[in-house]
Parts: C-alpha cells; structure tokens; sequence
C-alpha cells in the first residue's frame, strides 16, 4: 500500500501535529521485523541501550546500519514518501530507533519535544525533520502507548531540562506547569493500534509515554528523517545515535521487504 498524504491529512498534519495510519505493513512483514528487533535486542551491542536494571532492552540504535530487514525498513517508500512529501525534498537518516517498551519492564519516555534535543545536542538548525513509526506490537492502553500533546508543535522549542535521572536514556524534558498548560490548551490523544499502523508527528510537538506494567511487549521503530539541507552541525553524541551522512536517502521498492520474507522462507524450506 503506498502511502501519499491527502489534503485532509496535510491539513490535520498542520493543524494537529500528528497523522496515525493503521494497516500500512502487512502481518508478514512486521513478524520479519518482530524477530530481528528481539534478535538485535538479546545481542551485546554498543547500540543496544539497557533500561535502569541494566538488561531490558530499551532502545536499539541504527539497525539499518548493521540489519538487513531494517536497512530496507530504513529506505522503505511507505515511511520515506510521506515524509519527504511533508519536508518538501530530498531526507537522510538522522536517527533510527527500535523502541523496546518491554512487558513488565519498559521505562516511561517524559515529556520533550524531539526537535529540543536535536537543536541543543546537535545542533540542527531548524525543525524541519520528523519522526515516522511503525508498530511492531499492537499498541493498546496497557502498554505504555504514546501519548501526544495536539496543537503544542505551534509552539516553537520549548524551555527544557536535561534529565539524566529519570530513565537510563538522558532526554531534554518539559517541566510540569509547561505540560499543565499545554494540556488546558490541546489535551492529550494517544493513538493506539494493530502492528503494521504508522504514525507520524512533528518534530516539535509534546509527546512522553508511561512504563509498561503489562504482559506485552510495546514494540515500535522510529525513523527520524531530516531534510538534507538542515543536517546537524554539532557531533557530540555518537555517531549511531546522532548520524552523520548526509547522503539523501533513495527510496527502494514497494515489495522490499515482502521479497526477503519470501527469500527467508525459500531458504528454510
Ligand atoms: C521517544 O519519544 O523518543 C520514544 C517514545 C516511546 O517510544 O514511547
Ligand atoms: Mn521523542
């Protein structure tokens, strides 16, 4: 299913800050994606960051860079069209994340704006870079599903703390009374789905999601994509988390991936 943005959606977008696609890969290959994301998550790789107990999987960083299925998920034109469609021309990679929010044991994400960290820690010069989500689970009021603050991406870059404590992961945070506000102003939604849904949102709309108490996994891989022209100046963070080619990205085929499904079953046949 190839995935082009209506008026209506450009007009959420714009309005909203945030657009929730259900059905967009198909059962077979989010379970491609499924099984290498838990294979990535039980291997000892630096880019494998680890919840506070020092072994749940949080987030893996930059698999299209060292994965098959998600180098193609990586270029895939059901996540790159749209977004090049919204940033109007040509992306590149600026950060690839497969979120774990493993049952039992996965962490909130507080309050930020994606956009706070990749000006103050990278030093990207304007918002034009987005994040686009594919669920690898489905995503229900159990497991920890995000939550978005609507209308707050009108609000420019916020005033953020940097939070080393919280969580594991250090993140640019919202302070309470910030979030009291914008919540009187746009409340909060938070799109829930089947595995296979996508979401997009702006890159500087409020988003956070709490700890997962639940018996299931809350999978969910991110692609954040920024416009070639507005690549990061700064190289503070490690390269695998904050990425430094600037290359735009070339879409591959639709079936990319439905093909290495068919290959892997051929080959274990
Ligand atoms: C993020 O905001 O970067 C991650 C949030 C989540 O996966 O729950
Ligand atoms: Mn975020």
């Amino acid at each position: 299913m190839a995935l082009r943005l209506t008026d209506s959606d450009l007009k959420q977008f714009d309005e909203e800050g945030w657009l929730f696609f259900p059905g967009v890969f198909s059962g077979d290959e989010v379970a491609l994606l499924n099984e290498e994301a838990h294979k990535i998550f039980a291997s000892d790789r630096e880019e494998v960051f680890r919840e506070k107990d020092g072994k749940t999987a949080r987030t893996a960083f930059a698999a299209q860079n060292f994965n098959e299925a998600y180098r193609r998920l990586g270029r895939h034109p059901r996540l790159l069209g749209p977004v090049m469609q919204l940033l109007d021309g040509p992306v590149y990679m600026h950060q690839f994340k497969i979120n774990a929010k493993a049952a039992f044991n996965g962490d909130v994400w507080q309050w930020h704006q994606d956009y706070g960290t990749w000006k103050r820690d990278d030093d990207m010069p304007e918002p034009r870079a987005m994040n686009i989500a594919l669920f690898l689970d489905d995503v229900t009021e159990f497991n920890g599903a995000l939550m978005f603050i609507p209308r707050s991406h009108k609000k420019g870059t916020l005033k953020a703390g940097h939070d080393l404590k919280t969580t594991s992961y250090p993140l640019w945070t919202i302070d309470e009374d910030t979030i009291t506000q914008l919540v009187a102003d746009g409340g909060i939604v938070s799109p829930k789905g089947k595995a296979g849904g996508v979401i997009m949102f702006h890159s500087n709309l409020v988003h956070g999601s709490p700890s997962n108490m639940s018996p299931f996994d809350r999978t969910i891989v991110y692609l954040s994509l920024c416009h070639v022209d507005n690549h990061i100046r700064r190289f503070q963070r490690a390269e695998w988390i904050a990425h430094r080619d600037f290359t735009p990205l070339e879409p591959l085929a639709d079936h990319c991936l439905a093909e290495l499904v068919e290959a892997r079953r051929a080959a274990a046949e």
